[in-house]
């Protein structure tokens, strides 16, 4: 173990991210990212979500055209690469296969070790990014983590970089799901976190409640907080078809206020159970505003520290797989060509 961090402490590893719609490739060099190249694919959003079989073929498009844009922010050639890291899972199973199948590609081509990253990790681990010249504030472990994305929302005890406890869970939906649907529901974008977001800022959160979802433990549910909010809808909609337009700004705010007191209120939990000083953010839904304010306005009035990710490394990007990447060459942990992508959410 030692000799292998020895020789990887200035290793020079390629990251590639092909989870769900956007192809990442990043590079970090002796533990400092360089390069993060993100190629959003932007033919969902007609759709309304992100189509799996599209997802797919855009990546293959825009794979190689990611990696070659990403060695040169670098100022890297190919040859540079000391390891090739990929996210093997969780995500859709064939955008993982197109990642998957390039790094194992690219590694067996350079002759340079393999490093499968899980997704869920990575996002997390996004808080060990270095930047040029500087080591930023990072959090030191345990700490916890709740981690929420589009398709996973989670408690997590962090006491090493790849040591994690799922503290509590969602049960059904997840957070960013929950921000999707309920900005599909009033005619908004997808992804539609950012929307609801943008259109909270200008509302009155207390105009409209929702049915609180009543989960045991630390686990969480958002599929009735969901359900609550489309009824709303039907039952408005049917007395003033004009409902939505004179009311977007109310709703968003009312939707976002219920989907952040239920993270808070559960969160706060751990953290009490725990005992731990720290609280990070992580996922996509980490770019939320108010979840931001309201993680730092928790931790000032509890004495404790806030650590939130910034804005770019939220949402999926190769620079937090490329620093998982470094750790784990760093811990000598390699992977196989054996070894074959996975849907599920597993930490
Ligand atoms: O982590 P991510 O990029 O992809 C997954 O791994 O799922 O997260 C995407 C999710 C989407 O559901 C999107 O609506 C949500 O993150 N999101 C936000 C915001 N920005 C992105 N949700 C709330 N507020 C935002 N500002």
């Amino acid at each position: 173990m030692e000799k292998a961090a020895q020789s990887y402490e200035k290793a020079c590893i390629l990251g590639i991210e092909s989870s769900c719609d956007d192809t990442s490739a990043a590079v970090v060099s002796g533990g400092v990212l360089l390069s993060n190249v993100i190629a959003t694919q932007t033919v969902h959003a007609r759709y309304g979500g992100v189509i799996p079989e599209l997802a797919s073929r855009a990546h293959q498009q825009n794979i190689v055209p990611a990696v070659h844009e990403a060695l040169r922010q670098a100022s890297k050639a190919a040859s540079d690469i000391t390891a090739v890291a990929y996210t093997r899972g969780p995500g859709l199973i064939g955008s993982l296969m197109v990642g998957a199948s390039f790094a194992k590609g690219l590694a067996v081509s350079l002759s340079v070790p393999l490093v499968e990253v899980n997704h869920l990790q990575a996002h997390i681990l996004a808080h060990f990014i270095t930047a040029p010249g500087g080591d930023g504030h990072k959090p030191s472990f345990p700490f916890i983590c709740l981690l929420v994305s589009g398709g996973n929302s989670q408690i997590v005890l962090v006491r090493d970089y790849f040591d994690f406890e799922i503290m509590g869970q969602t049960i059904d939906d997840a957070a960013g799901e929950a921000f999707d649907k309920c900005a599909k529901a009033l005619g908004g974008p997808y992804p539609g976190g950012p929307y609801v977001d943008k259109m909270a800022r200008g509302g009155d959160s207390s105009m409209f409640r929702f049915a609180k979802p009543s989960v045991p433990g630390l686990d969480y549910s958002f599929s009735g907080l969901k359900t609550s909010f489309l009824y709303l809808l039907r039952d408005e909609l049917k007395k003033d078809p004009d409902f939505i337009s004179k009311h977007d700004k109310d709703l968003c705010a009312s939707f976002q206020k219920a989907v952040i007191d239920c993270l808070m209120q559960k969160l706060s939990a751990a953290v009490k159970i725990s005992g731990v000083r720290q609280v990070a953010l992580a996922g996509g839904v980490s770019a939320n505003s108010a979840l931001r304010a309201a993680l730092s306005s928790y931790c000032d009035e509890h004495g404790l520290e806030a650590f939130v990710p910034p804005v770019s490394y939220t949402t999926d990007n190769a620079a937090m797989v490329a620093t998982a990447g470094y750790f784990k060459c760093l811990s000598g942990l390699f992977d196989e060509l054996g070894s074959t992508p996975y849907a599920k959410t597993v930490m």
